[in-house]
């Protein structure tokens, strides 16, 4: 286990509860095109990496497929597991997973891959389940992080918040680029592709807030949780400021979204 691994164990444990109320909903926008491109269909054998609250998970199942799911974390593996009653879900963690080779036909990770400490060595694994012909399917954000993904932590570096040392960075950032991300993949898959998916999440700023502050969802989450209150005080306002431009006359905010999904075929 690599030192970013260990630290993403401990920056989602607990986390579940509040990662499903308030990033899920973001990340649900991809779900569609992530099943489409790994050609879920029903009776397709479908595993789901880093489930989290079992959302991907469940829409395959709704889709007739045979869904297994996995998760590093224990709370999130329950959540799943209530969310996508259908689904076989496991505790495990990438890259070493508890399947014999060729089991699937069809392996997706939503918002996952950016989050291992080793995807190279991932991606060999994924092969390895994937029968010949399978299909991969993994989103990731667009890296540095940009849109919505990026306003707490602009925010802070607004107010002149350092990022601390022992906060480390995705080993992914090298790879959240289309062609770094569509060169990854095409390392260990054949017909290798990227494509940009692009919205506008609308959402509750007071409950983003309250999500990613108090919640301590995420890596801005954790830094802004070691501020003291004077400054998390100003981050909230500079937060606001910068959403200002996107919010309409009921309060709510439309902001826009950067990921990447990308293909690959066993
Ligand atoms: C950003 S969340 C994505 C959750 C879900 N796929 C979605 O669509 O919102 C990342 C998830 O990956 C899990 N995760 C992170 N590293 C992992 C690893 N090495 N193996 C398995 N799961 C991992 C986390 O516990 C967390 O539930």
């Amino acid at each position: 286990m690599t030192d970013f691994d260990a630290y993403e164990r401990d920056l989602w444990a607990g986390r579940a509860g509040a990662y499903e109320r308030g990033f899920a909903r973001l990340t649900a926008r991809a779900i569609g095109p992530l099943l489409d491109t790994a050609g879920v269909t029903e009776d397709s054998r479908v595993l789901d990496l880093g489930t989290g609250p079992g959302l991907v998970a469940a829409e395959a199942s709704r889709r007739g497929a045979k869904v297994s799911a996995v998760d590093a974390d224990p709370q999130m593996a329950e959540t799943a597991a209530r969310n996508a009653p259908a689904a076989e879900v496991r505790v495990a963690v990438l890259p070493d997973l508890p399947y014999e080779d060729e089991t699937f036909d069809a392996v997706v990770g939503n918002f996952v891959i950016n989050h291992v400490g080793e995807p190279e060595t991932t991606l060999k694994e994924l092969r390895r389940l994937l029968r010949p012909g399978g299909r991969l399917a993994l989103t990731c954000w667009v890296m540095p992080g940009s849109g919505v993904l990026a306003v707490v932590r602009d925010a802070m570096e607004e107010v002149g918040v350092p990022w601390p040392d022992d906060v480390p960075l995705s080993p992914f950032m090298e790879h959240g680029r289309p062609d770094a991300f569509a060169a990854l993949v095409g390392g260990v898959f054949r017909e290798a592709a990227v494509e940009h998916l692009d919205w506008d999440f609308a959402f509750d700023p007071g409950e983003w807030w309250e999500n990613v502050a108090t919640a301590r969802v995420g890596s801005n989450g954790l830094v802004l949780s070691q501020q003291d209150p004077p400054t998390v005080a100003r981050v909230k306002d500079a937060y606001y400021r910068r959403l200002a431009p996107f919010t309409g006359e009921n309060g709510e905010v439309s902001f826009p979204a950067h990921a990447l999904l990308a293909r690959g075929l066993r």
